[in-house]
């Protein structure tokens, strides 16, 4: 039993999260609209607003968990993957808020906390599960057998599902992060309109750096036909793009249930926020008769919660790591 206090600062978001006895009592994100204007995460712009984010963001969750600091029983905080000054940024304050209040310290990978956010809230999945990870930087499929015994049996061999949406989103015009834009406008439109090849990658591994090509030459060829083509045909387009993202990801996923017959089914990371993908899913389901775990939005892109949950697994084994810790940018399960 404990009340935890969790930092996220891998990326883009600060966020901050009190955890007790596995019961979310806050979860506080700042995102970071400095990197909009840039078509991407710069990283020492990130960096920079982590700094200055972070302690509003503590001092709000712990304002918001109605606890007080001394009620704090230990510090879990992202060590990886992502970017270095980011999560030096998160891992320096875990240090110090533990040194000072003399409580433990977890770390938690970044990629397994998408997976354990399963266990915020109910129904909880039953291992062993299959999670599809899709995020901006990992598209996997995890065996998940246990809390912490976890194998992956797929993942990308170029870019990852969110990196496909966002730079479709970078080669239609759109904002940054462009995942949510393409979305919006693939609601809209005939996913049918347009036919983007699905590339034939051997077992349960995925490619989609031919998708982000084929789009590359169909925007260009397109274009000098008709200059607004693009503007004319935006939401065709999106749908179409996000139509093939996620049969490319639901093939895998029905290749890997039969393969390790198993039914139950759970999807994490960003891209699990996407509609279509949340929709092709339930569709599957249905016809597969799969048990199926879609993570509430708030618990999709990154956020503390899913580090204070995993933290609280850590913590009932007594997991912890000693104030020698340093971040990896690359972090493996
Ligand atoms: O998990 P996440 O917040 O950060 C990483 O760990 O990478 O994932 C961010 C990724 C971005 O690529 C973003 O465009 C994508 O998730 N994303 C979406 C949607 N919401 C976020 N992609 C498609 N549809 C969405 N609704
Ligand atoms: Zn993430």
């Amino acid at each position: 039993m404990a009340t935890i206090l969790a930092i996220e600062s891998s990326c883009d978001e600060t966020s901050a999260s009190i955890c007790k006895d596995g019961k979310i009592l806050s979860n506080i994100i700042a995102t970071q609209a400095v990197h909009e204007k840039y078509g991407g995460v710069v990283p020492e712009l990130a960096s920079r607003a982590h700094q200055q984010n972070i302690i509003p963001v503590v001092v709000e969750a712990i304002l918001a968990a109605k606890v007080s600091k001394k009620d704090i029983e230990a510090v879990a905080f992202t060590r990886g993957p992502g970017l270095l000054g980011s999560l030096l940024v998160g891992t320096s304050f875990a240090k110090g808020f533990a040194l000072a209040l003399n409580v433990p310290l977890i770390e938690i990978n970044h990629m397994h906390a998408h997976i354990l956010a399963h266990f915020i809230d109910d129904p909880k999945p039953a291992f062993p599960f299959l999670c599809l990870t899709v995020s901006g930087g990992h598209t996997q499929i995890i065996l998940v057998k246990d809390y912490f015994d976890i194998e992956i049996v797929g993942e990308t061999t170029d870019d990852a599902a969110g990196e496909a949406f966002d730079k479709t989103a970078k080669i239609l015009g759109l904002p940054y992060p462009g995942g949510p834009l393409v979305d919006k406008q693939a609601r809209l439109g005939n996913p049918h309109a347009f036919n983007f090849p699905e590339p034939q990658i051997p077992g349960l591994n995925f490619s989609f750096s031919g998708l982000k090509t084929s789009i590359l030459y169909f925007v260009r060829d397109h274009k000098k036909l008709d200059p607004d083509f693009v503007q004319n045909n935006m939401t065709d387009i999106c749908a179409s793009v996000q139509y093939r993202i996620v049969t490319i990801l639901l093939n895998k996923l029905k290749k890997a249930a039969k393969q390790y017959n198993i039914s139950h089914v759970a999807i994490a990371g960003g891209v699990s926020a996407n509609s279509g993908l949340r929709d092709l899913l339930t569709e599957t389901a249905a016809k597969e008769n799969w048990q199926i775990y879609i993570p509430a939005f708030e618990y999709c892109t990154d956020n503390a919660a899913m580090i204070a949950i995993a933290g609280y697994y850590k913590y009932i084994h007594g997991d912890f790591v000693g104030q020698d810790v340093s971040p990896l940018a690359r972090m493996d399960f």
